[in-house]
């Protein structure tokens, strides 16, 4: 029997753990076959605060996701995310001295690795070097510059660094489960493969996540990301604001959130009254859906604050004619795209994975883009050991630096 090209997709994230399995068929499409899905311990704000907790939740969503799949799970693709994450653009330059002055994928390595060299804290560690673009003897905007001749080689790129313990951790965990880290990659970045159209990107747009306990950003520009950023907040903290607003348990509160919550006060009704269990058992109060409402809206605004201020620091002059998409579990709260629209004046819609075939329908929900989007990656770089010229998709360059990249992660 022919071998089976499996991916698998490891989503760490503070809510849920969530494992995917694929197929990578010979026509180089992506079949889910399996899903796993554990709530996740041992983490808070995007950090790993209990070894042993979070092993045994990989544990039990790698094991739902190998009965699914009938499949035994042992390397996978991790997303990693939390405010540990942060991202810089800079450049290098290198003088190409081979004969005939031809640019070889040596030389690109060369100057790709000249960005390792940025004076890094011992505490960060580099996950991806992105090149944004190639400048050749002063001639911007080569995508792959292997073969041409020149004098000089120039890279501007997008770095993202995480913090050194964090990853530590992260290999720690995947390694306790019994698991092989086959690559790293953060989470908003995984999450525009499986939601953002290369036109989207090539405009200029922004993914933003929100999920549990943080919101991961990543804003794309020319084709790459630009700026990557995460913030310690999420849908756990509109639960808790819920909690005590309405005087209730985060049970409940939780409940209340995903059955009848909205995030913007004007669209929700004033008549409309919805049951909460009080605190401690003490009866149940009535409390309208406007109500409910007023108290999510200022939280969400603060996120968009929030991720407007990143934006200003960075000092990104675009204005985004690609839009919003938006990701992650916190987004299918009611009137979400409509804050969305009014906080950032951009157009917004929801990001829903596709380029997958299988169980499609099972992941076809904002907050399985960062997984869906591994599954993609992984997928891509396992086509990518079949065809040595790379990925025709992504263009030569990028399938000529994988091996570099994996040296990266
Ligand atoms: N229907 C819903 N309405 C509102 N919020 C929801 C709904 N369903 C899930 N959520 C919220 O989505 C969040 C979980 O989202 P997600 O699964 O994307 O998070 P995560 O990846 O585990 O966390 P993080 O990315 O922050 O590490 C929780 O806060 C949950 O309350
Ligand atoms: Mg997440």
């Amino acid at each position: 029997m022919a071998r089976r090209n499996i991916v698998v997709g490891l989503d760490i994230g503070t809510t849920k753990i969530k494992a995917l399995v694929a197929e990578v068929g010979t026509n180089g499409q992506v079949y889910i076959i399996g899903v796993g899905e554990t709530p996740s311990r041992g983490l808070r704000k995007g950090a790993i605060v209990n070894i042993d907790e979070a092993v045994r939740s990989i544990d039990l969503a790698i094991e739902k996701a190998e009965r699914m799949s009938g499949v035994e799970i042992n390397d996978v693709f991790v997303g990693v995310a939390g405010p540990n994450i942060s991202s810089i653009n800079n450049q290098g330059v290198i003088a190409i001295t081979g004969p005939n002055r031809e640019i070889l994928m040596d030389d690109v390595q060369r100057v790709l690795r000249t960005l390792r060299m940025v004076g890094l804290p011992a505490e960060r560690k580099i996950i991806h070097v992105i090149p944004r673009q190639f400048i050749v003897d002063g001639y911007d905007g080569v995508r792959d510059p292997v073969g041409m001749a020149g004098v000089r080689l120039e890279v501007e790129a997008h770095i993202i660094t995480g913090s050194t313990t964090y990853l530590q951790n992260v290999h720690k965990i995947i390694q306790s489960a019994g698991l092989k880290l086959l690559n790293l990659m953060v989470s908003p970045i995984a999450a525009a493969e499986a939601v953002l159209y290369s036109s989207e990107k090539q405009l200029g747009s922004i993914l933003i996540d929100i999920g549990g306990g943080t919101t991961d950003v990543t804003l794309y520009d020319g084709g790459s990301p630009w700026l990557t950023f995460a913030l310690p907040i999420g849908g756990d903290h509109i639960t808790s604001d819920l909690a005590v607003g309405l005087r209730t348990t985060l049970v409940e509160a939780e409940r209340i959130k995903q059955e009848n919550g909205c995030v913007l006060a004007q669209l929700a009704p004033e008549n409309e009254l919805i049951s909460a269990v009080a605190v401690g058992g003490n009866g149940v109060n009535q409390v309208s859906r406007k109500k409910i409402a007023s108290i999510i809206q200022p939280r969400v605004q603060e996120i968009f604050a929030l991720i407007r201020e990143e934006i200003e620091k960075s000092g990104y002059r675009g204005i985004l004619p690609g839009g919003c998409v938006l990701a992650g579990g916190s987004v299918l709260i009611d009137g979400i795209v409509e804050l969305t629209q009014e906080e950032l004046q951009l157009p917004v819609r929801l990001g829903y994975p596709e380029g997958i075939g299988g169980l499609a329908e099972v992941v076809r929900s904002p907050q399985y883009s960062t997984v869906v989007g591994l599954v993609l990656q992984a997928a891509r770089n396992y086509r990518e050991e079949l065809v040595p010229e790379g990925d025709p998709l992504l263009g030569g360059i990028w399938g000529k630096i994988r091996s570099w990249w994996r040296e990266m992660a």
